[in-house]
């Protein structure tokens, strides 16, 4: 039979099959070892040499259109099962995909980005240090020898002793950053004023209730400028610093005062309150009836701390504050039990806006 009409006859067959299985019947008549199309082709080996080259072509070609005929055939079946498949299925692929819960920000994230995005904008610089301390930075560079009992108020994580290493532990507030940054900043060509904040996470061995925990986070900030002619840094820059800072946390005006406080490593030092957010400070039970709740412990860097830093205290002064962050969150928001924070609860993480201000 003459080469055309038997490729008529395939096609033919292609298109009247009635389904895959049928289909695949025919392509293996056509195309498995002993297959006519392959035949066919096969057949250019027994003619003589000069006819060889336009049958080869020939044949060829009619392989080709064959092939791409079952092809396409086989692609239309394969839609058709798959459109039966979604007319019998209840798939709808209209309805919108599953709901995946989005994290958002732990509110103490939240108040320390707020509160590094003001103190930033005030030219303070963000420094860190590190969790495990020595026990040089964390108490005798700030003034606390060995025998003083402010070691005795901080109750400590004390690491296992390791040869050569002197005596580690987790810090117990982010204070030690103040004579790090001191240092690094004389090695660098101390070049004054120094502003510096330093959030991060310190460790007490407390026992843990209410308004106690024994992780918890704090933003140390110190400032340190020259003495020029009779002043240098003095308390009015600290008040006004932290009256700028709560003002903006707490989004409202706010009224400070200061009250005496005892830490080594300052001189004056300070417990900082501001006036009761809670009753305006009339009283009421959150403030004890005082109408202040204390924010923050601050003062006025002590010669020694300097001294520690490379610094001559006739010549520099400062102010250095210790923001307990969790405090702050907790006025601001209104939360009256700490332990919230590392509790993991979902209900209480998921209150808090995702993106902050
Ligand atoms: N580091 C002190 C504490 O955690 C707080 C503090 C910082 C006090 C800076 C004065 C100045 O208790």
């Amino acid at each position: 039979m003459d080469m055309n009409a038997r490729r008529d006859q395939w096609l033919l067959a292609i298109a009247g099959a009635a389904d895959a299985a049928a289909l695949a019947e025919l392509d293996t008549r056509l195309f498995g070892s002993k297959g006519e199309v392959l035949d066919l082709v096969r057949t250019v080996t027994t003619l003589p040499k000069e006819e060889r080259p336009v049958f080869g072509k020939a044949a060829n070609a009619v392989k080709q259109e064959v092939e791409a005929a079952l092809a396409a055939r086989r692609e239309q079946f394969a839609q058709r099962a798959m459109q039966k498949d979604l007319d019998t299925s209840d798939f709808d692929p209209t309805e919108p995909g599953p709901k995946r819960p989005r994290g958002a920000l732990h509110p103490i994230t939240i108040v320390q980005n707020e509160l590094v995005d003001l103190f930033t904008s005030l030219g303070f610089q963000w420094q860190d240090g590190p969790e495990v301390e020595s026990e040089y930075f964390n108490f005798d560079a700030l003034n606390i020898p060995s025998d003083h009992p402010a070691r005795e108020s901080q109750d400590t994580f004390w690491l296992a002793e390791h040869a050569g290493l002197g005596k580690n532990l987790l810090r117990t507030h982010t204070s030690p950053v103040q004579v790090r940054t001191l240092q690094r900043a004389l090695r660098a060509g101390f070049n004054p004023p120094l502003k510096v904040i330093v959030p991060g996470r310190c460790f007490r061995s407390e026992t843990v209730d209410k308004s106690h925990e024994h992780t918890f986070y704090q933003m140390e900030g110190l400032v340190v400028d020259r003495v020029h002619g009779e002043h240098g840094i003095s308390t009015a820059n600290l008040i006004h610093t932290m009256k700028t800072c709560l003002r903006v946390i707490l989004e409202r005006d706010v009224q400070v005062r200061l009250r005496p406080g005892f830490f080594p490593f300052v001189e004056p030092g300070f417990e900082l309150d501001v006036n009761c957010p809670f009753c305006k400070g009339q009283g009421c039970s959150v403030c004890k009836q005082s109408g202040w709740i204390e924010v923050l412990p601050c003062g006025m860097v002590h010669p020694n701390v300097l001294r520690q830093g490379g610094l001559d205290p006739e010549e520099y002064t400062g102010f250095a504050f210790g923001m307990g962050l969790q405090r702050v969150v907790m006025l601001r928001y209104g939360i009256d039990d700490i332990r919230q924070f590392m509790g993991g609860d979902l209900r209480f993480l998921a209150q808090f806006p995702e993106v902050s201000r």
